[in-house]
């Protein structure tokens, strides 16, 4: 899994997108040869005073409790009890048991000064089989309520994502999961109907998916992530994001029609982008980073932004494979987002590829996008590599992205959803080494820093931060080797007992002017 968000891929050179690549020879270029800085003081992380700070989560990842209370099964309970699919065979099922212990974690967050939340909603804790004619679980909702109050009652805004990648295993058993856009998209208006009616009284920022581009190429292009179905990959990854992005777009809908007026709140969607740097300084380069950042980002923030695909993946989806959008389906996804979630973590070099490509009909989507992607350039990588085989530290990247965004869809918030590190071979750390993780409170100020610009000196929209994570979790195929948390878990006590890194404390230094 070496590129979590763009994909090696392929060749042949595509439509001059003039202002992309001229962001990209502005920031790209220079920001390449600029090393980090070694000083790391507080100064440099200015930000406007009402800039939100907070720290993120996602209900698999740290609920645990997966048979407890009514809770029906997920594609990845399913997925994670297969056998090799997961870094030791781990699990799910007892994660951080943040499912018992919200009560402690809402106090570690409150110790550490943390104002804002975002948490993710298991939907097949609240609806079992996915499907609401089936009958809602009201333990599972009677769960999520008592959260919510607990974290309000702490004077912690909470952000929820609706779906980050669980898909109740029904809908996938019963019609292919995000395959199908007739009754999931259904299924999944119902869904959030249903968290707006019972929670948005509390929640003021929604998101309806995190990463939908993670689902559709490694969930149902390759066997990366659940559901795995490679059934024909070469159409599947772009059905999938149809799919999800008219769910978005009737959820947006039920949300501003029924309850935005009253609840006050706003709603968006979270995508991933890394930033992309030319492998070499030729123009065909430099238009295989634009055609990344627009097969990636753009898939699914043009259709938002903008109500259809970009043109350029029209162009390079040969076969008819792209689906298309009726008039009214535009209508319903152009603005359909109040902010845009981004969550950003790396940055990598792209190259053009001008080799053969297979047959129309076996193209993957790593081959309609015809790009060569790498950490490395001359043999140099393009920051120092982390835990995650796909995760290299490059700081600059995050403020060239933010920049992108706000150039291409002059969006009126942005909110940074995720960014955050696991710290090399912390999981074979003792924890006192652990918790000394100066690589990651490095990181966060690095990256912090280059928000500050974006921010401050560009004149980009960033409204809010999220730090990937408050705790260590199950991190997807990498089980719980990976850690990302600010705080620790020491999964060989039988509490699951959490212990404050230093860069947790580092963050909490950071944020207390923003309370
Ligand atoms: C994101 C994902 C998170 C977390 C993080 C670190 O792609 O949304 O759930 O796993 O990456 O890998």
């Amino acid at each position: 899994m070496l590129f979590r968000d763009t994909m090696e891929s392929s060749a042949m050179v595509g439509v001059l997108l003039l202002i992309g690549i001229s962001t990209l020879l502005i920031l790209g270029e220079n920001q390449v040869i600029k090393a980090s800085p070694n000083k790391r003081s507080l100064d440099d992380l200015v930000f406007p005073k009402d800039f939100r700070f907070g720290v993120a989560t996602a209900a698999y990842q740290i609920e645990g409790a997966y048979n407890e209370d009514g809770r029906g099964m997920s594609i990845w309970d399913i997925w994670s009890h297969i056998p090799g699919k997961i870094y030791m065979n781990q699990t799910g099922d007892v994660a951080d048991d943040h499912y018992h212990k919200v009560r402690e974690d809402v106090e570690m967050m409150k110790s550490l000064r943390v104002k804002n939340y975002r948490m993710s909603i298991s939907w097949s804790r609240v609806i079992p089989t996915g499907l609401i004619k089936d009958g809602i679980n009201q333990k599972g909702i009677d769960h999520y309520d008592r959260e919510i109050n607990m974290l309000v009652n702490a004077g912690i805004n909470v952000a929820v994502t609706l779906y980050h990648w669980d898909l109740p295993q029904h809908l996938q058993d019963l019609y292919g999961g995000w395959l199908n856009s007739n009754e999931v998209v259904e299924a999944f208006r119902d869904y959030a109907d249903l968290c707006f009616a019972k929670f948005g009284d509390r929640v003021k920022d929604w998101i309806t998916f995190n990463e939908p581009f993670v689902t559709s190429v490694q969930g149902y292009g390759n066997e990366g992530m659940a559901p795995g179905s490679t059934n024909s990959s070469t159409v599947s990854p772009y059905l999938a994001t149809h799919s999800q992005l008219l769910s978005h777009a009737v959820a947006v809908k039920v949300y501003r029609d029924k309850y935005q007026k009253h609840q006050n709140g706003r709603i968006g969607i979270t995508l991933n982008s890394n930033f992309y740097y030319p492998l070499t300084n030729t123009q065909a380069d430099y238009v295989a980073c634009e055609r990344a950042l627009l097969f990636g980002f753009g898939w699914f923030a043009d259709p938002v932004f903008f109500g259809d695909y970009p043109q350029v993946m029209k162009d390079f989806v040969e076969g008819g494979r792209l689906p298309q959008f009726t008039p009214e389906q535009k209508k319903l996804l152009k603005g359909s987002v109040d902010f845009i979630g981004l969550n950003h973590y790396t940055s990598n070099y792209i190259g053009n590829r001008d080799t053969p490509l297979p047959p129309v009909y076996q193209r993957t989507f790593n081959d309609d996008q015809r790009t060569i992607g790498s950490s490395y350039k001359n043999g140099v990588p393009i920051g120092p590599q982390a835990d995650s085989d796909w995760l290299y530290v490059y700081a600059p990247g995050i403020r060239s992205i933010l920049n992108w965004i706000q150039h291409r869809y002059q969006p009126k918030m942005i909110y940074v959803t995720e960014n955050g590190v696991d710290v090399p071979n912390e999981s074979d750390m003792p924890i006192q080494q652990a918790l000394n993780d100066t690589f990651r409170q490095n990181y966060i100020h690095d990256y912090l820093a280059e928000v500050s610009k974006a921010v401050m000196q560009d004149g980009v929209n960033v409204k809010a931060y999220y730090v990937w994570s408050l705790m260590d979790n199950f991190e997807w195929a990498n089980g719980y080797r990976c850690r990302f948390g600010i705080v620790y878990v020491d999964y060989k006590s039988s509490n699951l007992d959490r212990h404050i890194k230093n860069s947790a404390k580092y963050y909490s230094q950071v944020i207390k002017p923003y309370q």
